[in-house]
């Protein structure tokens, strides 16, 4: 085996070894209101913001594909290892920071004495966990366990933002490779990739597709392309899923974004790489038509992969800590 793929073996064992101490009784004890307290808290969120489901499901992503589920995400500019949120891909365009840390406040405040008397129980990592599974609860998607006990980091890593997060002019090649690394197979992969069946994207971030591929719909690409100039409007948004409900509804968690891959309307490079006529991507196919053809097998596969990401690398037992405030190390 070469040493490369040894290390991802090292890796994938550490890793299963730290989740496996977490557990779904964890605040049972100690803030038995806890989870209940997170649930209604993006409930309101998203009540009062219908995107935000998208983005506090996005943040967990972003949480765990960089340094491990430990809440690294949320530090702010002032912490060790730089400024997670301020990097490129998350600046601008990361949501929900205040719904998280308002969420913390409320979740502290009903935790039991006298183990509160010691400092805060609840770990902002656990947080951006429960908080992500109930944003697909909230437009109709599925969910999932998730077992509780993480702790947080004292650091931030801008420098593995680069290598961890993948990016929107990827290829299935380079996305998969994204995936793999965390114990990932190509169906979750797939799968995840329909977490953009709820959110927007801006424009900066789909122009190339729009005005340089021939595999997008016509239609779909000439409605597109009023918000998106060929320069300028970067930030302006569109729905990440066009939606086939009638009324259209991009906050609803379904299986179109997969039926819309099969008629050319992935928003994304990344996301139309799944579904083309090309041998480089017959693998993915197969699964587009799969989730496409089945919202249940869809929904299924979709639960299990956040599952797994849930446990990425988190910090357990003695590690790390639990922040008082979510942005800023104790
Ligand atoms: C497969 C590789 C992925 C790539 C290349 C990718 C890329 C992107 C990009 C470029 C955006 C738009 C950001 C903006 O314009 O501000 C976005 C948004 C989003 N992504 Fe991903 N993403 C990927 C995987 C995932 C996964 C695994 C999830 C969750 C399971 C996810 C959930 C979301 C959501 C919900 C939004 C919308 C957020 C909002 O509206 O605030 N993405 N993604």
């Amino acid at each position: 085996m070469a040493s490369s793929s040894l290390s991802v073996v090292l890796i994938l064992c550490l890793a299963a070894a730290a989740s496996a101490q977490l557990s779904t009784t964890f605040y049972d004890k100690s803030c038995p209101l806890a989870l209940e307290k997170i649930q209604n808290g993006v409930a309101t969120a998203v009540k009062n913001d219908r995107r935000m489901a998208a983005s506090l499901l996005r943040m967990h992503f972003h949480d765990c594909f960089v340094q491990g589920c430990d809440a690294s995400v949320l530090l702010n500019e002032t912490s060790v290892g730089g400024n997670e949120r301020g990097a490129f891909g998350n600046v601008g365009s990361l949501r929900g920071f205040e719904v998280i840390e308002q969420i913390k406040k409320d979740v502290e405040a009903v935790c039991k004495k006298p183990y509160s008397n010691h400092g805060p129980i609840v770990s902002c990592a656990d947080i951006l966990a429960v908080a992500a599974r109930r944003c697909p609860v909230a437009t109709h998607g599925p969910s999932w366990e998730v077992k509780l006990g993480r702790r947080d980091s004292t650091m931030a890593s801008v420098t593995q933002i680069d290598q961890n997060l993948p990016a929107p002019f990827l290829g299935v090649a380079g996305l998969n490779a994204s995936f793999v690394g965390k114990g990932f197979n190509l169906t979750d992969m797939v799968a995840l990739s329909g977490g953009h069946t709820i959110g927007m994207a801006q424009c900066q971030n789909f122009r190339g597709r729009l005005y340089n591929e021939s595999n997008i719909n016509t239609t779909y690409a000439t409605k597109l392309k009023f918000n998106c100039p060929q320069s300028g409007g970067n930030t302006n948004l569109a729905p990440l899923d066009d939606d086939t409900t009638i009324p259209p509804n991009p906050d609803l968690f379904n299986n179109d974004y997969f039926i819309n891959l099969q008629s050319e309307k992935g928003l994304l490079h990344s996301e139309q790489v799944l579904y083309n006529a090309t041998a480089a991507a017959g693998a993915t196919e197969d699964i587009v038509k799969a989730f496409a053809s089945s919202q249940a097998a869809f929904f299924s596969a979709f639960a299990s992969a956040m599952a797994k990401m849930a446990n990425l690398s988190p910090l357990t037992g003695s590690q790390g800590q639990v922040r008082s405030v979510c942005s800023i190390p104790n």
